[in-house]
């Protein structure tokens, strides 16, 4: 079944694809043109913000849309390329009033609404390194990211400010400056967003960023230890830039739809940089996932390009068929979805019920953009990753004990790597050396994730070689989930898992063990549950807890996670001598 291909016919209505010949675009290419199509600054200088509109004001494109916003309560705003180089100007130039010195930690935690997108816009302009945090993230995340970050400025509303921040701030000693975005509040360390711009010049001079410098923060997770921070720099704008025309095949004046949350990669390389820095216009959503309004946003804004998850396709496919009939899709010209696997039900479905195939995308944080997709102009594979950009170098490796890698046969298992030096792969893992170069087999690096690749260089996607879980398309690591835990009274141990879920891909689930004294039972779970989530927020918080006597864990003491899952899924639980030793 996944290797029926689905033919590639082109609307002869359409613009031709920007990747026409896959194996000649991989021959010609060269980063160095790539960059050569970017503005540039002088002196070698380059800035993601700048390239992202700025250039457009130049080039006399000040006047299109850059930003379509679609508030949640029916609102509709457009943001013009010139307006948004203005705001951002005023943004940098408030940063600056704040003391903000260039590599200073500006961080958003905001739903989707305009301010987000001026101040990473303005941080990149400032020459300080913009991180999101994801506003379903309860405060326990939330004070992480903003300790480990050494965050100086945050950006958010009153009501996450209350709910999440307020109460951490004596423990957040480097965070001088709130700025809140719906409130006339004026005190020491909290300001008024607006009022602070408009006491602003909306002129600025020429960024004075360059190509190395640090300029976006994304933390992710891993098996163990705090949430890691991944470092991009400027230079990635090459990547962003190159990936939107190629993998999303973007053009000046598309109308482009990521529905991605920017407190992920995702809507920040996709949902901002990429389609700004291409001259689309972007439509942000306010509003979380709703079948009709989606649909309703497709044939009304005149979508040309969508890029999706997998989870919001299935649940579009639960919704059946009746919604989407008699849409009018003509304006769509391509339809990309990423973040975990893509089942090949749902591209089979797409063709039946939208008319035309989603095309599977595979990328990390740590990749800053795409790495490996399936092209408008090829037929695809469905099930299948697709094949990797021009320049991009993929393989299936194995690990040597001594820390080098073997190329097995086509079609074996194995780590998906990537040959180093393309322009957006992070630069660090915030003040972890160590847990960086652990990253790299010489000219390799390793993704942790499990793949094959077929005879003809497509990649199939297994696993992960890791903990970490996939739920709704979020990256969530048992490090964070299993301390809260561990910190109610009557948690003793405690393993998480992802279980398999129809809609979600999987689920936070988590097995606990009790201290003495504390009984299993409905309520004892509901208030775990609960306190989870508190903690944690709705995002991360564990959907599923059971009691359990004791934890399978290894001679040194480490939770087998390996084996709760074995456990949960009815699989059989291997040979437990050889685990045993496991470290
Ligand atoms: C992990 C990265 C994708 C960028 C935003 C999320 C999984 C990603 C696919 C895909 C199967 C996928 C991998 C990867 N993943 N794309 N097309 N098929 N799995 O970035 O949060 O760092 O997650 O998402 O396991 O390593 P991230």
């Amino acid at each position: 079944m996944p290797w029926n291909l689905i033919p590639k016919t082109l609307n002869a209505d359409q613009p031709a694809p920007h990747l026409a010949d896959y194996a000649a675009a991989r021959a010609t290419f060269s980063w160095a043109d790539a960059r050569a199509e970017l503005a540039g600054l002088p002196d070698g200088g380059l800035n993601i913000a700048f390239e992202a509109v700025d250039r457009w004001v130049a080039t006399g494109q000040g006047n299109s849309v850059a930003l379509r916003w679609l508030g949640k309560k029916g609102e509709r705003r457009d943001f013009s390329y010139a307006e948004l180089a203005r705001l951002s100007n005023q943004f940098a130039n408030s940063l600056e009033r704040l003391g903000i010195r260039p590599g200073d930690r500006v961080c958003v935690l905001a739903g989707r609404i305009p301010e987000l997108y001026i101040t990473a816009l303005g941080t990149l302009k400032a020459g300080a390194v913009f991180c999101p945090l994801f506003s379903a993230f309860g405060p326990e995340p939330v004070r992480v990211r903003l300790a480990n970050s050494r965050a100086r400025v945050l950006v958010t509303t009153s009501l996450l400010y209350q709910r999440k921040v307020q109460a951490l701030r004596p423990v957040l000693p480097d965070l001088a400056s709130v700025l809140l975005t719906d409130s006339d509040n004026d005190e020491p360390g909290l300001h008024a967003f607006h009022a602070l711009l408009d006491a602003e010049s909306d002129h600025r001079p020429l960024p004075c960023t360059q190509p190395e410098d640090w300029a976006l923060l994304h933390f992710t997770s891993g098996t163990t230890g705090a949430p890691k921070g991944a470092i991009h720099v400027h230079e990635a704008v090459v990547a962003h830039r190159w990936t939107g025309r190629m993998a999303l095949d973007l053009r000046p004046g598309d109308i482009y739809w990521c529905t991605a949350d920017p407190g992920w990669v995702t809507g920040v390389s996709y949902g901002i940089i990429a389609p700004l820095t291409n001259g689309a216009t972007l439509v942000v959503d306010e509003a979380e996932f709703d079948v009709r309004r989606w649909y309703a946003i497709l044939e009304q804004e005149r979508v040309n390009v969508w890029y999706t998850a997998p989870t919001a396709i299935r649940m579009l496919m639960k919704a059946g068929p009746e919604p989407a009939r008699g849409l009018d899709l003509r304006a769509l010209r391509f339809m990309a979805s990423v973040g975990e696997p893509l089942n090949p039900e749902g591209v089979v479905w797409a063709v039946e019920t939208l008319g035309q195939p989603f095309h599977d995308t595979w990328w990390q944080t740590e990749t800053g953009a795409i790495m490996i997709a399936n092209y408008r102009s090829q037929d695809i594979r469905p099930g299948s990753m697709g094949r990797p950009l021009p320049g991009i170098d993929a393989a299936i490796v194995q690990r040597r004990p001594d820390g080098s890698v073997d190329f097995p046969m086509p079609g074996e298992e194995g780590e998906l790597a990537l040959r180093v030096g393309w322009p957006s792969m992070f630069r660090a893992y915030l003040d972890d050396e160590p847990r960086y170069q652990q990253c790299f087999a010489g000219d390799w690096y390793l993704t942790g994730d499990l793949a094959t690749c077929d005879a003809d260089g497509y990649f199939w996607f297994v696993g992960r070689n890791d903990d970490v879980i996939k739920t709704a398309g979020h990256l969530i690591g048992p490090f964070e989930v299993e301390n809260v835990l561990l910190e109610h009274p009557a948690v003793a141990e405690v393993g998480m898992i992802g279980k398999p879920d129809e809609f979600a891909g999987q689920i936070v689930k988590v097995f606990v063990s009790l201290k003495p004294g504390y009984a299993p039972g409905d309520t004892l779970r509901k208030e775990l549950i609960g306190f989870a989530r508190t903690r944690l927020g709705p995002a991360v918080a564990p959907r599923e807890l059971e009691f359990i006597d004791d934890l399978p864990k290894t001679r040194s003491g480490k939770i087998m996670r390996r084996l709760l899952r074995a456990r949960e899924l009815g699989l059989p639980l291997g040979d437990l001598s050889t685990l045993e030793g496991e470290s």
